[in-house]
C-alpha cells in the first residue's frame, strides 16, 4: 500500500525515527554500558548483559489499541526494513536506523493449525510456528537480522574497517551468521566454530556456502563455545552467539508475531519451545513481558520450556522446589534434537531472572520445563510430517512436550498450543533417514516404530530394457521399460485396472 492510503492517524506512525535510551545492563553488578560499543560481558565485572531501554516507558503513553492498528497496517507497508523483524521497531531495537537495518526476507513465518487427524492423535487442537521458512531455515535469522544490523551501524558510524564476526554453534546459529555477514560485503568476514561431527551435513554446507572461514574442533558445543568466549575475550571480534544482547532483541519478534497472528489474544495460549543455549526462551519472555507492559497483549500465554533427558540442564533446575533450585551445567549425551544439545546454556542467567520477573506477572505455573527422551521426539518429527507438517527434530520435541505435559496435567485439552519448530526438517533428514534404516537404536537409544519407518520399494524389471545415461532407446525397448515398470507399480500398489 501507498504510503498516503494509510489512515491518517498512522501515517505519521509508519516509518519510526530512532528514539528510546538503549544500554547493556549487566545481570550481574547492574552497571549500564553505552549501547555504541561491541559488548558480550560487562567490563566491569565479566557478568552477562541484556539490552534494556531506559525510556520504555515512554511506549505506555499510546493506549494498546494504537500499538495493535500501526503494527497490523506496518503488514502493509512496502519498505524492506520494515518487513521484517524490524516491524516491531519501537519495541525491538529503536536506536538502530532503518537505513541500516538488514532484510534477507526473515521473520512472518506461517502459524499453521495441525490438521485434525494430528490434533485427534494428540489430543488437542495447537499450532505449529514454522520458523524453517526463515532465509536460512532457522529461528536464528530473526537474531541475526538485529545484531548484524546494529553491526552495520556500527561499522557506518565509527568507521571499524573489516570487521571479523565469530560464533561457536550446533548448526543454526553458524548458518545465519554466514548468511548475513555474507549480505554485508567485504565490511563483515565471517569466522564459525563447530563441533566436529555433531552438526549436520546440510548445516555444515551452509557456513561454507555463504563463504565463512569454517572450523571444526573436537568436542561438543559447550567446548566450541568456550574457545569463542576466549577468541572475543582476548582479540577484535565482533561475536554472533546469544551471548550477543542484540540477538536477544532480535528474537523477540517471535513472541511479537504469535501475538499478532492470534489478534492479541494470548490468555489461552501456551507457547512450547525447545531450550539450547537458552536465548530463544529468553527472548520470547522479553518480548511477552514488553508487550504486556504497554497493554499491546491483555493476558500472558503458559510457557513450556523442552529439552531432552540427553541434555537438561534447565529441566534440572526448573523442577526443583523455588526456594531450592540450584543451577548445575550437565554432560551431554547424543541428542536427535542436536541443535539444543548444550550442557551449560550461556543464556541460563538471562533465563533465571526472566522466568522469575514473568511468573510475578502471570501468576505461579505460567512458566514450566518437561522432559522428553529422544524416541518420543523422533514420532513427534514423524507424525508431524505425516500429518502435513513438516518440522524439525527441536519441532518433534515441542510435540513430544505437548503429549507430556497434556499427560501430567499442567495443561489441559482447552487449551491451545503453539509449537516452534525452529529450524526446516530438511536440516535433519539424516535422523530420519537413520530411524528408517534402524541406525538409530545404538547411540541415540530411540526405540523404533516398524510402522513409522519408510524406505524407497524396489521395482523388478526383470529382463526389460533399462534406460542409462546416453544411452537412446528404441521405441520397442522404451514401451518395453515402461509397460513392465508401469504393472510392478500398479502391482506393489495393489491397483485395479479401469474398466
Ligand atoms: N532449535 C534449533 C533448530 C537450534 O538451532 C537451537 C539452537 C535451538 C533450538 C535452541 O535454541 O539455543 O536459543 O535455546 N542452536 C544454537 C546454534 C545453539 O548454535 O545454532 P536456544
Amino acid at each position: 500500500m501507498l504510503p498516503n492510503d494509510f489512515p491518517d492517524d498512522i501515517k505519521p506512525f509508519l516509518a519510526p525515527s530512532t528514539g528510546g535510551d538503549m544500554g547493556y545492563d549487566c545481570l550481574v553488578c547492574g552497571a549500564r554500558h553505552a549501547p555504541d560499543q561491541l559488548l558480550y560481558t560487562c567490563p566491569a565485572c565479566g557478568g552477562i548483559l541484556l539490552l534494556t531501554d531506559k525510556k520504555l516507558d515512554r511506549l505506555k503513553e499510546k493506549p494498546g489499541s494504537f500499538w495493535r492498528r500501526l503494527f497490523d497496517h506496518r503488514l502493509m507497508l512496502n519498505l524492506p526494513a520494515l518487513k521484517g523483524v524490524f516491524t516491531f521497531h519501537e519495541f525491538l531495537a529503536p536506536n538502530v536506523p532503518l537505513s541500516d537495518v538488514i532484510y534477507l526476507g526473515e521473520g512472518h513465518t506461517p502459524v499453521v493449525k495441525a490438521p485434525p487427524a494430528l490434533a485427534n492423535l494428540v489430543g488437542a487442537n495447537f499450532y505449529v510456528k514454522m520458523e524453517g521458512q526463515n532465509p536460512s531455515a532457522s529461528f536464528k535469522d530473526r537474531g541475526m537480522a538485529a545484531a548484524l544490523s546494529m553491526l552495520n551501524h556500527l561499522v557506518r558510524v565509527k568507521n571499524l574497517g573489516q570487521v571479523i564476526a565469530v560464533c561457536a554453534s550446533t548448526g543454526d546459529t553458524s548458518a545465519s551468521a554466514a548468511l548475513y555477514a555474507s549480505s554485508l560485503g567485504k565490511s563483515v568476514k565471517s569466522a564459525v566454530i563447530l563441533p566436529q561431527g555433531k552438526v549436520t551435513p546440510q548445516q555444515l554446507s551452509q557456513p561454507l556456502g555463504a563463504g565463512a572461514a569454517v572450523f571444526e574442533l573436537p568436542g561438543v558445543f559447550d567446548d566450541s563455545m568456550k574457545v569463542v568466549e576466549r577468541l572475543s575475550e582476548k582479540y577484535q571480534v565482533a561475536l554472533l552467539n546469544s551471548k550477543n544482547p542484540w540477538r536477544v532483541l532480535g528474537q523477540e519478534s517471535y513472541a511479537y508475531e504469535v501475538a499478532q497472528r492470534f489478534d492479541y489474544s494470548l490468555r489461552d495460549k501456551v507457547l512450547i519451545v525447545p531450550v539450547g543455549n537458552a536465548g530463544n526462551i529468553t527472548a520470547i519472555l522479553s518480548g511477552l513481558l514488553k508487550f504486556h507492559r504497554a497493554s499491546v497483549i491483555d493476558g500472558l500465554p503458559k510457557i513450556v520450556a523442552v529439552q531432552s533427558n540427553r541434555a537438561n540442564p534447565v529441566f534440572l533446575y526448573y523442577r526443583q522446589p523455588v526456594a531450592a533450585r540450584s543451577y548445575s551445567p550437565v554432560t551431554v549425551r547424543p541428542s536427535v534434537a542436536q541443535a539444543a544439545m548444550i550442557g551449560d546454556p550461556v543464556s541460563f542467567p538471562r533465563l533465571a531472572d526472566l522466568s522469575k520477573a514473568y511468573e510475578e506477572r502471570a501468576g505461579v505455573s505460567s512458566f514450566f520445563a518437561v522432559e522428553v527422551d529422544e524416541t518420543a521426539i523422533m514420532e513427534g518429527m514423524l507424525q508431524a510430517n505425516r500429518h502435513g507438517l513438516s518440522i524439525c527434530t527441536q519441532g518433534g520435541e515441542c510435540l513430544a512436550a505437548l503429549r507430556a505435559a497434556l499427560a501430567e496435567g499442567l495443561i489441559t485439552p482447552s487449551e491451545t498450543a503453539v509449537l516452534d519448530s525452529t529450524a526446516h526438517a530438511l536440516k535433519f533428514m539424516d535422523f530420519q533417514n537413520a530411524y528408517f534404516e534402524g541406525r538409530l537404536a545404538k547411540e541415540y537409544g530411540v526405540a523404533t516404530k516398524p510402522e513409522l519407518a519408510n524406505r524407497p520399494r524396489s521395482v523388478d524389471l526383470g529382463q526389460a530394457p533399462i534406460p542409462g545415461q546416453g544411452k537412446t532407446m528404441t521405441a520397442a525397448e522404451r514401451e518395453a521399460f515402461v509397460s513392465t515398470a508401469a504393472l510392478a507399480i500398479a502391482e506393489s500398489l495393489g491397483l485395479s485396472e479401469k474398466a
